[in-house]
């Protein structure tokens, strides 16, 4: 009897002694550092209300915003079926991050997001009609829905200049400056009629932690700008994501901080999860350059950051 107890209890800690604790979800280990548009670029909260006011979140972007629908409508449940690796169509393993802040906020989120967007295709000679929808054509998508939205309660987000900065560094860096115009010329378009919005949050992370003269200056020229918009009465906020690179490319405080154990992509293409890292919740990017789902939330998470402490 007692044998048998104690060959259990003996059976069930070696079973046990097996089973690896199962590590902390990665966490954001830097803060915002915050500024204002009169000065050099810096994350800005600005005159924008709590982001618990807002019942609606409308996202422009390229892949890091890619929800897998390009319409504003329902997004497919971010479910990974294998070997497809892009969760119910996302360029990630789950929820790219404005779900999370959707999320958090309480709003309801349309997502016009086109995974490899640049801000205007016209500005690059590259770059034919086939390519995926710009931001000027995302915002004319959603502009034509003629959506019924109560402007003082929507928050737009443009999330735009990854595939820009790749761009300009093979074609020609002149044209990243025109993207920063169209930029603020995409924000004045939906605070016009018919939408007339009020409350825009631009984010940046062009050189996911590089940098070269014309990537600054597009920083440089797109922050001063928004600093126009906010002088003719609207709410515009700045997500400065290179705190957040460059804390987990660089050494501070460095990926571990955040709980990652690699800095690198969980697979080596965007065709299929084959030969997949173990452990994707750890891992910084899905493919290379995209984040994991646990990179979305942390993005999320730096956002909710600016708001509490910018
Ligand atoms: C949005 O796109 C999906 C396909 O991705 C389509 O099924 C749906 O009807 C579209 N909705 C609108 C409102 O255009
Ligand atoms: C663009 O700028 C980068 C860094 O300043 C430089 O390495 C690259 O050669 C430039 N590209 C062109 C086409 O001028």
């Amino acid at each position: 009897m007692y044998s048998a107890i104690a060959f259990l209890l003996t059976s069930f800690s070696l079973a046990s002694a097996t089973v690896l604790p199962r590590a902390a979800p990665v966490k954001l280990a830097v803060n915002p550092v915050c500024g204002s548009f009169a000065g050099s670029p810096a994350s800005v909260r600005g005159t924008l209300p709590p982001l618990s006011s807002f019942s609606n979140i409308v996202t422009f972007g390229d892949s890091y915003t890619d929800g897998g629908k390009h319409n504003g409508s329902a997004l497919s449940p971010p479910v990974l079926t294998k070997p497809n690796p892009s969760a119910g169509g996302r360029y990630t393993n789950g929820p790219v991050w404005a779900e999370y802040l959707a999320e958090a906020a309480g709003a309801k989120l349309m997502d016009y997001a086109v995974t490899g967007a640049v801000v205007d295709n016209g500005q690059w000679p590259t770059v034919d009609s086939t390519t995926p929808n710009d931001l000027l054509t995302q915002a004319n998508n959603f502009i034509g829905q003629f959506n019924k939205l109560d402007a003082t309660k929507t928050l737009y987000v443009l999330f735009f200049g990854i595939q820009d900065y790749v761009l300009s560094l093979n074609n020609g860096n002149s044209s990243l400056s025109n993207q920063a115009e169209n930029i603020a010329w995409a924000i004045l378009e939906l605070e016009s009629s018919p939408q007339f919005g009020k409350n825009f949050l631009i984010i940046d992370n062009h050189g996911r932690g590089t940098e070269s003269p014309s990537g600054a200056a597009f920083k440089t020229e797109l922050f001063q700008a928004l600093g126009y918009l906010q002088g003719i009465g609207l709410n515009v906020g700045y997500v400065d994501l290179s705190t957040v690179w460059n804390g987990v490319l660089g050494n501070s405080p460095g990926a571990a901080a955040f709980g990652y154990t690699s800095t690198g992509a969980c697979l080596a293409s965007s065709t299929s999860t084959a030969g997949s890292c173990a452990d994707p919740d750890h891992a910084f990017y899905w493919f290379p350059g995209n984040p994991t789902t646990a990179t979305h939330k942390i993005i999320s998470d730096y956002i909710q950051a600016v708001w509490a402490q910018c």
